[in-house]
């Protein structure tokens, strides 16, 4: 097996209860067709199938990404990267789940603006930045969402008081539309640093473009990691038979689940830091299903704290949901239980064996019960959590939630119903023309 390959996804759909034989069928019948419709890039929203090609994008725009992240790892102790939605949650999941990784190494320190309008939260921002090296990312596809437009005013003002207009222009990078939009005015009219959100590319689809990249290389990531990875990925879902396809065989699971009167898919890790990976996952299935009063809610929960919460409703509660696992085969090293002499706590019976071990043994007897209970569930595995594993990952669900949306009828690359809000919201707050 290749490095390529050690970083592939398994799906396991062993605990499916009684829905096991029919829903883990990989001859469904309208998937080979569906499937198809995903490789030959037709259907609903074909004008957004750019995501397929990001694993494998790279050129001009990359090599000067790569360039200027290096620049900035070396002049600033803070980066802010300001967006929301798909222009913030790829790079948030993937830099927690790599945060023991990157402790260990020199850069900035990454925080976040724009995905949110609490005012203490920005006060406090504005106050920590006082005096510091920092720069920002701003990320808008459509240069006008307002949260982050907000953010943005208010941090290049703290930049211009603090360095001045000129050098504050140097720490300012714009990621937009190639050619649309106030932030692409914006971004031109003071010569920032700008990459592109390409228009075949969709918010949510968007980690492997600059939106995701251009973050993450800075915070230290490895990139071309993370994009080999992907198109591993990408490999088997554009060549694989359906049966060798666990992005394909999942959206099935779920389709089914679905039909059979599911209707919540609880993604449920044993790895805490994963739990802002479930959040992305949230917004992918939920902006591309959640349509025609149709779709599977996402949640996550994240255990084992939440079996203390949520684990008394997952295990009695209404049996509307089904349970998707994700678990990781290689976790990072930790420590393991030491016998002690008086034994007090009366955990000597483990001594020997490691956190690892006993979490897995955690996630084997909640899948049981769980299923016992009428709660049907599947295992996603990632090998590890580094950025190999990570970009398969992500292209495995995406590419599952163009699969998944196809099998529901709907378009999975639109989002009618955030531009609803966003549309409210400039009419009550009187934006001009809205
Ligand atoms: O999926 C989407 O398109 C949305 O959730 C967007 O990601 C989010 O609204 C941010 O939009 P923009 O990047 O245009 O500011």
């Amino acid at each position: 097996m290749n490095d390529s390959k050690a970083n592939l996804i398994q799906l396991s759909t062993d605990r499916l209860g009684d829905l096991g034989p029919i829903a883990s069928a990989p001859a469904h019948k309208e998937l080979e067709a569906v499937v198809q419709s995903v490789r030959k890039r037709t259907g609903p929203g074909s004008e957004y199938f750019g995501w397929l090609d990001l694993p494998k994008r790279r050129g001009e725009e990359f090599e000067r990404m790569l360039e200027c992240a290096k620049t900035l790892r070396s002049d600033v102790e803070f980066l802010v990267v300001v967006g929301i939605g798909g222009s913030y949650l790829g790079t948030r999941a993937i830099l927690d789940a790599m945060e023991p990784a990157l402790d260990s190494q020199d850069g900035p320190i990454v925080l976040f603006a724009g995905h949110h309008l609490e005012p203490s939260s920005y006060k406090r921002l504005l106050d920590n930045l006082e005096g510091t090296e920092v720069a920002v990312n701003v990320i808008s596809k459509s240069g006008t969402t307002t949260e982050p437009a907000l953010a943005f005013r208010l941090l290049k003002a703290k930049l211009e008081d603090m360095y001045g207009a000129k050098k504050a222009r140097t720490r300012i990078v714009a990621t937009t539309d190639a050619s649309r939009g106030a932030l692409r005015t914006l971004a031109e009219e003071e010569g920032y640093e700008t990459f592109v959100v390409p228009d075949d590319v969709g918010g949510r689809f968007s980690v492997l473009s600059p939106v995701g990249l251009f973050p993450l290389a800075v915070a230290g990531v490895d990139i071309e990691g993370l994009l080999t990875g992907a198109a591993a990925e990408a490999d088997r879902c554009h060549t694989a038979k359906i049966m060798d396809m666990p992005a394909a065989r999942y959206a099935a699971a779920r389709y089914d689940l679905y039909q059979r009167g599911m209707q919540i898919e609880v993604w449920a890790s044993f790895f805490p830091s994963l739990h802002m990976v479930s959040e992305w996952w949230k917004q992918l299935f939920g902006e591309s299903e959640g349509k025609e009063q149709g779709g599977l809610f996402p949640a996550s929960v994240s255990y084992t704290t939440d079996l203390h919460s949520m684990g008394q409703y997952m295990q009695q509660g209404r049996r509307h949901m089904l349970e998707t696992f994700v678990d990781v085969a290689n976790p990072m090293p930790g420590p393991s239980v030491e016998a002690t002499s008086a034994d007090l706590d009366g955990l000597n019976y483990l001594a020997g064996r490691s956190v690892a071990d006993i979490n897995r043994v955690a996630l084997e007897a909640v899948a049981q019960a769980h299923e016992d209970g009428g709660v049907p569930n599947m295992t996603v595995t990632l090998p590890y959590i580094n950025p190999p594993s990570l970009g398969s990952l992500m292209f495995f669900f995406e590419y599952a939630a163009a699969v998944s949306g196809r099998l529901l009828g709907v378009n999975p690359f639109d989002q009618p119903g955030v531009e609803a809000y966003k549309a409210n919201l400039f009419k009550l707050l009187g934006k001009p023309g809205a």
